[in-house]
């Protein structure tokens, strides 16, 4: 097996993704957006549409779909189209027309004549900043502020005064899009009153869970099927295509797909929010932080729906302090709404944080690499449980002599037009499990089955799934098929907050020793192969234990004997007492090297090096990719990319021409390095996340890097040339 299963399917183009399931007999659904970014949907005449050519369905808030309220397990109540006549965003789904072809829908969309009662729009996140509200953060219970203040001091303002010396700056991140390669996107088929959807999703068994509410349906009465992934990084926790095309194929009684266009996937999905954090740091004048302040600023929507929670995924975590207080505010905006997008928190707060830290090294004249590790910490500030593992210096030792840290000057260097300077940034992501029950089955052929519902958005769980159960049930990786993406396998597997290698590889290992047990009672059965025998197992076979004179049998001979095709079982694991022992965190060392031109001020990133400490390293393919890939979007979130809204609300980059991204020539060779410490403290696979962490720090160390090699310091990303003149 190699290291990447799917890898052969996706580069000779015959992955089936959602939309490849061609269905006899599908009609096709087109959405119709609002063009307006605050107010409500005063009547839509829909006439010419009913009798525009191939048209089957059209639904409005005025003549809707039938849904029921979704409350997700992992994202709280869901929002649903076209239930009521409320727009809240210029690009909301308003319609939903449903045709013989994807052509006749798009045109008879066009047709609708919509009118609105618009309300002033509130757009603007600079002016909203004067009105902004205390707001729980996303995915905590954490209240919006936390304080920790050392014995005898009063306030944090007392602990930043006592200080020799202080940092204040506010930074600013923009706004990014989950403009995945495949765009969000369903097939919905219904036979015998049973549902099957094919779309891209994070995890299948959640997404049929969320349809099975929405559609009034039993759980088990609804499959989600997505073998491959075309990218999903929090945008495809939920899909809203397969909601609308699903309902929509329930009543006209034939399948529907639906597919938002590039354009649509700007406005009908969810962003990650931009953000303002000012950020105060008091230190000795050794370099020992006294004091951090961390204030943060989300934009989201008028429910409040998301709030980026930079300064909780940050600053409550990274540093040794006596005193901390961080707030998260949001401000509610007329825009698209905000999710989960890789790292959140940690992206954008890193910037702030790793920058503000980058400021203070200046200011001390201290190294910044020295400063970082004189403020390493034991445990996370005010508590007492400390870190699993935490090999943070190691990363930074082993990154400066690889990077040629000690070359940098802190003027930067000259290299004839090119003014060249290094940067660098803590990196890290909370180590954390979910749930998960994953499947293994041996097979009579002496092949195996490793299954489970989650999926692989291209993050290479897969191939974790397979090696896992090779190495657990002591066989050849070929001998191993890893299954995915069916929401009937076993509920394990969930791509998100960098759990999925931890969750269900732990839990593919319980799974593998419960089967061999189960083997093991069999061959030692009355009708077994080795009846009344004490019987062990090792690469692959049965043996007796009790002498030699029977020789050992594989899985598979033994399955034979006694006549069966397969033997399998399910392994369950969950997050435990370990939480109350320890805190869990992977760690990095993010360097860069840019090259500034003097006089067009052009700048090119010409050199990237990442070292992790991130528990064992199951796959070191997959992992450098990973961590190559979150790397890559750090100089995109520093150089690149960024939503433009206009003055009405209006997403102006909409598609992959406006919306900048990183090409290759953009980006040069990427050094990733691991230091490996397993970590069983977290699970007895030893291995913590390494989705998320690859983005994080990197846009400081872009930024850092830029101020190294100009004197500019930008506290704003993404960066642009017109910063720098
Ligand atoms: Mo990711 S933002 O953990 O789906």
């Amino acid at each position: 097996m190699i290291a990447r299963p799917d890898a052969p399917l996706k580069v000779t183009g015959s992955a089936t993704y959602a939309l490849d399931n061609v269905i006899d007999g599908a009609a096709h659904g087109f959405l119709l957006l609002s063009t307006v970014a605050h107010g409500e949907v005063a009547s839509m005449d829909v006439g010419a549409v009913r009798s525009a050519p191939g048209v089957l369905g059209v639904y409005t808030p005025f003549e809707p779909l039938t849904l029921h309220p979704v409350n997700s397990p992992l994202l709280g109540p869901m929002w649903l189209p076209l239930q009521d006549t409320n727009v809240t965003f210029h690009g909301q789904p308003i319609g939903f027309v449903v045709a013989e072809t994807f052509e006749q829908a798009r045109d008879a969309a066009g047709l609708v004549e919509v009118t609105y009662d618009e309300r002033p729009a509130a757009t603007s996140f600079a002016d909203g900043l004067a009105s902004a509200v205390d707001a729980q953060p996303a995915a905590s219970e954490a209240p919006p502020s936390l304080s920790v203040l050392a014995d005898g001091v009063a306030s944090i303002e007392d602990a930043l005064e006592a200080s020799d010396v202080t940092i204040d700056a506010t930074y600013e991140t923009a706004a990014q899009n989950h403009a995945a390669m495949e765009p969000h996107s369903a097939v919905a088929v219904w036979a015998g009153g049973e549902l099957t959807v094919y779309t891209g999703n994070q995890a299948s068994h959640l997404v049929a869970s969320d349809l099975a509410g929405g559609l009034g349906l039993p759980a088990d009465a609804v499959r989600v099927v997505n073998p491959v992934v075309g990218g999903a990084f929090g945008g495809k926790a939920t899909s809203m295509p397969a909601v609308l095309a699903a309902a929509a194929a329930r009543e006209l009684g034939r399948p529907v797909r639906a597919a938002l266009t590039r354009e649509q996937v700007f406005t009908a999905t969810a962003n990650r929010p931009a953000t303002v954090q000012r950020i105060t740091l008091g230190a000795r004048g050794n370099g020992a932080l006294v004091a951090v302040r961390h204030d943060s600023w989300s934009s989201t929507t008028p429910d409040l729906g998301f709030v980026e929670p930079t300064s909780h995924g940050t600053s409550r975590r990274w540093y040794r302090t006596e005193n901390l207080e961080i707030s998260q505010k949001a401000v509610p905006l007329n825009i698209p709404p905000a999710t989960f997008m890789r790292a959140p928190g940690e992206g954008p707060g890193s910037f702030a944080l790793e920058s503000a830290i980058d400021e203070l090294a200046a200011s001390l004249g201290m190294d910044p690499i020295a400063l970082r590790t004189r403020n390493n910490s034991a445990a996370p500030p005010g508590k007492d449980l400390q870190w699993s593992g935490k090999h943070l210096d190691e990363c930074f030792e082993i990154g400066a002599a690889r990077f040629g840290w000690a070359q940098r000057s802190p003027g930067g260097r000259v290299d004839g037009d090119w003014l060249v300077g290094m940067g660098t940034a803590t990196a890290m992501f909370p180590g954390l499990r979910f749930p998960a029950t994953v499947g293994v089955t041996l097979h009579a052929d002496d092949t195996a089955t490793v299954a489970a519902s989650g999926a692989d958005p291209g993050t290479g769980l897969l191939g974790v799934l397979g090696i896992v159960a090779a190495e657990s049930l002591d066989v050849d990786r070929d001998r191993v098929t890893p299954l995915l993406g069916d929401s009937r396998l076993p509920p394990g597997g969930l791509s998100g907050g960098s759990t999925a290698t931890a969750s269900a590889g732990s839990a593919t290992m319980v799974a593998a020793s419960t089967v061999i047990e189960q083997l093991l009672t069999l061959a030692a059965s009355p009708d077994g192969p080795f009846r009344d025998r004490e019987v062990g197992y090792a690469h692959g076979r049965v043996y007796a234990l009790d002498g030699a004179d029977r020789a050992p049998m594989t899985f598979g001979e033994v399955l034979r004997s006694t006549g069966r095709d397969t033997l399998g079982t399910t392994g369950t694991t969950a997050p435990g007492e370990e939480t109350t022992k320890h805190s869990f965190g992977s760690w990095g060392a993010q360097f860069c090297e840019v090259r500034v031109h003097r006089l067009t001020r052009e700048i090119r990133v010409s050199r990237l090096l990442g070292v992790f400490d991130a528990g064992r390293i199951i796959n070191p393919q997959a992992a450098r990719s990973q961590l190559m890939g979150g790397m890559i979007w750090g100089v995109s979130a520093a150089l690149h990319e960024g939503i433009e809204f206009d003055a009405d609300g209006r997403v102006a980059t909409r598609d992959l021409a406006d919306y900048l991204l990183p090409v290759n020539a953009d980006i040069p060779d990427v050094d990733v390095r691991f230091v490996e410490h397993p970590d069983t403290l977290l699970s007895d696979l030893g291995a913590r996340g390494l989705g998320e962490i690859g983005l994080v720090g990197m846009a400081a160390a872009v930024a850092n890097a830029v101020h190294n090699a100009t004197g500019v310091r930008v506290r704003r990303i993404p960066i642009r040339l017109e910063d720098l003149l």
